[in-house]
C-alpha cells in the first residue's frame, strides 16, 4: 500500500501551478483523510461532548453483490496518532460486534431507559478501551449485525470466507483512512471469534509476505475465552465442573475413568450416561457465568425468587467496581452444551431452539437502540427497509466451520513474533478456561513466566503463564464469558499493558 511522502518537492515556476495544487492537496488528502461524511456528529441518548472522534459506515467488500460491511470506529482518547489500531469481533457465529461496543468496552455504558421501550442514555464508559486505542468494531460476516449484501447466496459462509472478507474491509478501511497504517495494529475477539481472529491474522501476515498491500505493522492479537479446537474445547467442561464444585468428587472420578478422560467425543454408553449426569448437574446454571443467575422466559423479574434464595455472600462474589450491572440476560455467543463446533455448520442458538426463548439471554437495550431510525440515521447505518433488523445474533446466515483447529494458526504466527494474548474469564462455563490453557501448554513452548497471580490496583485480578515467543495466558478471576463485561477496570487494565508490551 501507498504510503504518502511529505517529501514531494512542489515546483514554482506557474505552468506547474496546478500540479503542484494537486500535489498539496492529495497530501492533505492523504495526511488527513479520514472520510468526513463517515464523522458521527451526534448520537441519539448521548448528550455530553464525545472525548474523541467517532466514525461509523460501509465499507463494500464486493461491489457487483453489493456486499457491504458495517464499522463503527472509535479514535483513541489519548493520542489517535500514536495509539495503536485494534479490530475487534465478536462471535457466534452470526453475533454482532455491538455486543462488544454496547456491553463490554465501548464508549458509552448504555443505562435502559425506565419506560419499556424507550431509547437508552448513554454516559460515558470510564474503562473504554478507546482510552488506550483507536478501535474498530466490525460487524462480520455479511448478514450480521448491520451488515448485509444484496445478494443472499453471500449469507453461506465459513471461517474462510469470513477471513478473507474482513482483510479485504482491513484493506479498503486502511484506504479511507491511510493516516492510521504507520499505528501499531492489533486484532482481538471473544468467544467464536476465536476463530476469527487467528485466521484473519493469517491473512493479514499473508499480504505482508507476499507485499500486496500490506499491513506492515501488524503486531499482535487478544482473543478471550475464544473457541479453538475441538478436542481441547470439547474436553474442558468436566474438569472445570470438577474445580467449581458443581459436580461431585465421585462423579467426577467415575465420569473420568468411564469416558476415558474423553469426554468430547464419548465412545461408550456408560460414558455418555455419567456425561448425562454432568449436564443435570450444571443445566441450571448460567452458562456465561457460573456465579451469575439464570434468567429465565422473557420476563427478567422471574428470578428475582432463585436470586433471593442465594445466600448473601454469594451474591457479593466477584463484586467489582463497574459503572453498571451486568446485564441480566444474554443470546448465544457460542454453543449450549454438548453441541461444540465441530468441522461443519455451526448451529446458532435460534436455530438449535426453534424459536424457543434462549436462557440467560438479553439484547433489549442494543436492540432498541440500533433499531431506531434516528440512532441508524446518525450512525450512517441502512434502515431497517434496507438492511434488515439489528440482532445481537442472527439466524440470517448458515456458517461452516471449515478452518479445522486454530493451534497451528496460533504456532505459525507466535512462532513469527507476532504477540498474542489468551485470556479466559474463570467463571465462564461456555468457552471454559481449562481448555484454553490446556491448549496453550500443549504447544510445547518453553514456559517462560511461571503460573503466578496479576494484580491490578493491588488485588489479585487473575492468573497468568506466560510462554516463549510472546505467547500469554491470563485468567480474570471472577469474569464471565465477555470478560470487559464483568471486569471492566481489570480488562482495561490488562489489555492496556498487553497492547504496550508489558508485562502483566
Ligand atoms: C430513570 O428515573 C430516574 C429517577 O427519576 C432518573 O434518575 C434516571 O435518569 C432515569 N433513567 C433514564 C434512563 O432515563
Ligand atoms: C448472486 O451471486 C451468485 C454467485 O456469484 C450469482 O450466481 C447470482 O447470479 C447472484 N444473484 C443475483 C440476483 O445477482
Ligand atoms: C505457516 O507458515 C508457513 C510459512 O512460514 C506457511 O508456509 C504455512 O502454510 C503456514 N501454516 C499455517 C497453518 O498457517
Ligand atoms: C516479543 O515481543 C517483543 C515486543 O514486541 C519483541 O521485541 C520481541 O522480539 C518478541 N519476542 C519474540 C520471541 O518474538
Amino acid at each position: 500500500m501507498y504510503i504518502p511522502s511529505a517529501m514531494a518537492k512542489p515546483q514554482t515556476s506557474p505552468i506547474f501551478y496546478s500540479s503542484v495544487f494537486y500535489l498539496l492537496s492529495s497530501f492533505v488528502f492523504l495526511a488527513y483523510s479520514a472520510p468526513q461524511s463517515a464523522l458521527i456528529k451526534q448520537i441519539p441518548g448521548f448528550s455530553g461532548t464525545l472525548p474523541s472522534k467517532h466514525y461509523s459506515g460501509y465499507v463494500t467488500i464486493d461491489e457487483s453483490h453489493g456486499k457491504k460491511l458495517f464499522y463503527y470506529f472509535v479514535e483513541s482518547e489519548g493520542n489517535p496518532l500514536k495509539d495503536p489500531v485494534v479490530l475487534w469481533l465478536n462471535g457466534g457465529p452470526g453475533c454482532s460486534s455491538f455486543d462488544g461496543f454496547v456491553y463490554e468496552h465501548g464508549p458509552f455504558n448504555f443505562e435502559a431507559a425506565n419506560e419499556s421501550g424507550g431509547l437508552p442514555k448513554l454516559h460515558l464508559n470510564p474503562y473504554s478501551w478507546s482510552k488506550v486505542s483507536n478501535i474498530i468494531y466490525l460487524d462480520s460476516p455479511s448478514g450480521v449485525g448491520l451488515s448485509y449484501s444484496k445478494n443472499q447466496t453471500d449469507y453461506i459462509t465459513g471461517d474462510v470466507k469470513t477471513a478473507l472478507d474482513s482483510h479485504t474491509f482491513l484493506l479498503k478501511w486502511f484506504e479511507l483512512y491511510p493516516e492510521y497504517l504507520s499505528n501499531p495494529m492489533f486484532i482481538a475477539g471473544e468467544s467464536y471469534a476465536g476463530v476469527y481472529v487467528p485466521t484473519l491474522a493469517h491473512e493479514v501476515v499473508k499480504g505482508i509476505d507476499t507485499g500486496v498491500k500490506p499491513i506492515l505493522n501488524f503486531k499482535g492479537y487478544l482473543v478471550g475465552n475464544g473457541v479453538t479446537d475441538e478436542e481441547f474445547d470439547g474436553n474442558a467442561l468436566v474438569p472445570f465442573a470438577h474445580g467449581m464444585g458443581l459436580i461431585s468428587n465421585d462423579l467426577f472420578e467415575e465420569v473420568t475413568s468411564s469416558c476415558n478422560g474423553n469426554f468430547y467425543n464419548p465412545l461408550s454408553e456408560n460414558c455418555e450416561s455419567k456425561l448425562a449426569k454432568v449436564d443435570e448437574d450444571i443445566s441450571g446454571l448460567n452458562i456465561y457465568d457460573i456465579l451469575e443467575p439464570c434468567y429465565y422466559g422473557t420476563d427478567t423479574r422471574d428470578v428475582a425468587d432463585i436470586k433471593i434464595r442465594l445466600p448473601s455472600s454469594f451474591l457479593e462474589l466477584g463484586e467489582t467496581d463497574r459503572p453498571l450491572p451486568v446485564r441480566k440476560r444474554m443470546f448465544g455467543r457460542a454453543w449450549p452444551f454438548r453441541a461444540p463446533v465441530r468441522e461443519g455448520i455451526v448451529p446458532t442458538w435460534p436455530q438449535l431452539l426453534n424459536g424457543q426463548s434462549v436462557p440467560c439471554t438479553d439484547d433489549e437495550v442494543a436492540s432498541l437502540w440500533l433499531n431506531n431510525a434516528a440512532v441508524r440515521k446518525a450512525i450512517h447505518a441502512d434502515e431497517e427497509s434496507v438492511a434488515g433488523p439489528w440482532e445481537l445474533c442472527t439466524d440470517r446466515i448458515s456458517f461452516r466451520h471449515d478452518a479445522g483447529s486454530m493451534i497451528p494458526y496460533h504456532k505459525n504466527l507466535t512462532v513469527r513474533g507476532y504477540r498474542a494474548l489468551i485470556f479466559s474469564g474463570d467463571h465462564d462455563m461456555c468457552v471454559p478456561y481449562t481448555g484454553s490453557e490446556a491448549w496453550t501448554r500443549s504447544m510445547g513452548y518453553e514456559i517462560v513466566d511461571e503460573w503466578r497471580p496479576w494484580t491490578s490496583n493491588g488485588q489479585i485480578a487473575g492468573y497468568t503463564q506466560g510462554y516463549e515467543n510472546n505467547l500469554t495466558f491470563l485468567t480474570i478471576k471472577g469474569a464471565g464469558h465477555t470478560v470487559p463485561e464483568y471486569k471492566p477496570k481489570e480488562a482495561l487494565d490488562f489489555y492496556s499493558r498487553f497492547l504496550a508490551g508489558k508485562p502483566i
